[in-house]
């Protein structure tokens, strides 16, 4: 049996039974590891704001994302799917001022993009019944508070401090992260 066939066997299977298809407790798990892993990979990182205080900025969270209680299990995982890959770009830009142990980013590459991959799998399946108004308009805002937070990097010429103020940030993102995952049950 070629791929193909094998991969409309399992969309079949899919539509048959959609519920049952995303296994969310799993999902659940792998990203509650990741969320650990990452966590502890940023701690890792050296550098405090206390000298960086001239550099602090509020990146204005989109308000729908601060009420997080209302969340369906699909909105989780389109929400969690965008932070790790806006979160994994954000640590692809230059961080050469910082003097962080590129070993250390490696294995950050290496949860947020295995996440990032398991996340978009999951999504695909969901993407094919759900309404999506709601998460359009989420997402974007989200997109635009992560580019705030780009732009602010590229604006101090990605120094040390600004980037120590954007790890401090991106760490307490894990935070509700961490909230979010707890919203995947089958
Ligand atoms: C992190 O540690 C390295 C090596 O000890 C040092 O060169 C660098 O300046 C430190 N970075 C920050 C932001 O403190
Ligand atoms: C990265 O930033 C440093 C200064 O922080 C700069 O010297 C270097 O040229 C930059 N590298 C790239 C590839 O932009
Ligand atoms: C970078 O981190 C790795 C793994 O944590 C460690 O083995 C290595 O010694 C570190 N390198 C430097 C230059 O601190
Ligand atoms: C999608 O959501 C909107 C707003 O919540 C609602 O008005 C609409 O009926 C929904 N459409 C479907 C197909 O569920
Ligand atoms: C997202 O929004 C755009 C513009 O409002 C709309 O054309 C598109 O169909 C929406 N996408 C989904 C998946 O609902
Ligand atoms: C990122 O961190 C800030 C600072 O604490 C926090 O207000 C915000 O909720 C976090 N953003 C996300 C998307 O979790």
């Amino acid at each position: 049996m070629t791929n193909q066939s094998i991969l409309q066997l399992a969309l079949l299977f899919c539509f048959s039974t959609t519920a049952l298809c995303i296994n969310y407790n799993l999902l659940r798990l792998q990203q509650r590891n990741c969320n650990l892993a990452c966590q502890n990979l940023l701690w890792q990182l050296n550098g405090t704001s206390q000298n960086c205080l001239k550099d602090r900025m509020d990146f204005k969270l989109p308000e729908e994302i601060r009420q997080p209680q209302q969340f369906q299990k699909e909105e989780a995982i389109l929400v969690i799917h965008v932070m790790v890959q806006q979160i994994f770009a954000l640590f692809r830009r230059n961080f050469s001022s910082t003097g962080w142990n590129d070993t250390i980013i490696e294995k950050l590459y290496v949860e947020l993009s295995q996440q990032r991959d398991r996340l978009e799998t999951a999504l695909e399946e969901t993407m094919q019944e759900e309404n999506f108004t709601w998460q359009n308009m989420t997402t974007l805002h989200l997109k635009n508070y992560y580019f705030r937070i780009r732009r602010h990097l590229k604006a101090k010429s990605y120094s040390s401090c600004a980037w120590t103020v954007v790890r401090a940030e991106i760490l307490r993102n894990f935070s509700f992260l961490t909230r979010l995952t707890d919203y995947l049950r089958n």
